[in-house]
């Protein structure tokens, strides 16, 4: 049951839901949302890091409702640790349906922990560091 009625989190990235993403039910593929939920993150991530960064783990993966061709998916994501050289994101993917009768009331279609890893320029971890 899915009672949360707003997003947690920055706005990360938006997009339209396209055809070409479909998997055989004609609904939204999952593994292109975890790829937008990946690419989001990441960009949160980057920032803390201040660089490059890879994702080194996901978790608590959940698809709560399907999505379809022609909504807006918005993904949002928070902060929750700053570790060594790992940096944790809780991301959260809401849709807006924009093409159909029930226009207008956004909620949440997925939800996950994705943990990076600040790396350097030989791909090999490096210490988050505050900006001098
Ligand atoms: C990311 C990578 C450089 C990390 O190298 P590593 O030798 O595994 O790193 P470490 O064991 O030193 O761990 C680095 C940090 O990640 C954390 N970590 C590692 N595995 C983890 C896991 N499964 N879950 C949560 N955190 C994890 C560690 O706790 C550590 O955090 P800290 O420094 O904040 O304490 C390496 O695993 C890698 O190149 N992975 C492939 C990345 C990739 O291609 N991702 C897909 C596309 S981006």
């Amino acid at each position: 049951m899915n009672d949360q009625t707003e997003p947690k989190g920055d706005v990360l990235m938006r997009t339209m839901a396209m055809p070409a993403d479909t998997n055989a039910n004609g609904d939204i593929f999952g593994g292109w949302i975890m790829s937008q939920m990946d690419l989001g993150g990441s960009l949160l991530a980057n920032e803390v890091a201040f660089g490059r960064v890879g994702t080194v783990a996901v978790s608590e993966m959940n698809f709560s409702r399907p999505v379809k061709v022609g909504d807006v998916v918005c993904t949002h994501g928070e902060l929750i640790k700053v570790g060594h050289t790992s940096i944790t994101v809780k991301v959260e993917v809401w849709v807006k349906p924009v093409l159909t009768p029930q226009a207008g009331a956004r909620y949440k279609v997925a939800q996950a922990q994705f943990v990076y890893v600040a790396i350097d320029d030989n791909g090999r971890p490096r210490a988050v560091q505050a900006p001098l």
